[in-house]
């Protein structure tokens, strides 16, 4: 992999997932390098291999230690990140409050929320002196949660306070980085419209529209998105 000498670069946290792939090509169009991250070496391989400006990195984002190494060669590789993009997700839910489980509750924790505590601390110091930018994905549901998508919804207002946390630790340190929420409802790609044609998708955000809100915070003024939740609900 090599990006053009002295390019910014952007670590996808999640990236082998429809919109992972569409943040990676929109980053990369934009001159960015890209660290990919995903658990599965194979998945990486299908999604990247042969894009020149990808750094597939395998690493499992629940494990501190590994999240710990994978920000260390980032430093190293590439001089540092200059965005953090988590977009590690999942979801589960139950027909009603005494049906969410505690096995759905602790899945959904690791996989919304351990991921991002885990990136964002190791990525703080990063993104604090490159003046950087980190951004994660967060739901409708937090401020509308229904009895069945309880654990998530809950799981998700827990993405969106930490957020609103590094973005005080940003502001306070006069770091010039930025810590955003970028709302949407649901996500759709041109492979699930093809599956589903006689579905609308209403309220859904197509992938690229979200890559394209993502890849605009770089450039956009830290006093403008530090601490924002940014609307990208579909129509
Ligand atoms: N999809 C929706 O309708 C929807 C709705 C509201 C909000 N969101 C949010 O939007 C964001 C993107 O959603 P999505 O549906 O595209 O994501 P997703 O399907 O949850 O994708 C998960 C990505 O994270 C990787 N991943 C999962 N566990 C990992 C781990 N332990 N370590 C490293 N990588 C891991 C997966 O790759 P590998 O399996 O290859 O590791 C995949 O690339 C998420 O934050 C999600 O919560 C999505």
């Amino acid at each position: 992999m090599s990006a053009a000498p002295g390019a910014r670069t952007a670590v996808v946290a999640g990236a082998t997932s429809a919109s992972g792939i569409a943040l990676t090509r929109r980053l990369l169009a934009d001159g960015l390098g890209v660290v990919a991250v995903g658990s599965d070496a194979g998945r990486l391989a299908v999604a990247f291999e042969g894009l020149e400006g990808v750094d597939r990195q395998v690493c499992d984002l629940t494990d501190e230690s590994a999240v710990g190494g994978l920000a260390e060669r980032v430093l190293a590789d590439h001089g540092g990140a200059d965005a953090l993009f988590h977009l590690v997700g999942g979801w589960r839910g139950g027909r009603g409050i005494t049906t969410q489980t505690t096995a759905d509750y602790e899945a959904l924790h690791r996989s919304v929320f351990l991921t991002l505590f885990n990136t964002s601390r190791a990525f703080y110091d990063q993104l604090s002196e490159r003046g950087g930018r980190l951004a994660a994905v967060s739901a409708t549901a937090v401020a509308a949660p229904t009895a069945g998508n309880a654990s998530y919804a809950a799981v998700k207002a827990s993405v969106d306070a930490w957020l609103q946390a590094v973005a005080h630790g940003f502001a306070g340190g006069g770091t010039g980085a930025a810590a955003t929420a970028v709302v949407v409802k649901a996500l759709v790609d041109d492979a699930l419209r093809q599956q589903h044609p006689e579905r609308r998708f209403p309220g859904f955000t197509h992938v690229e529209d979200l890559a394209r809100v993502l890849a605009s915070l770089p450039g956009a003024a830290a006093t403008e998105v530090n601490g924002a939740r940014i609307d990208a609900v579909g129509a």
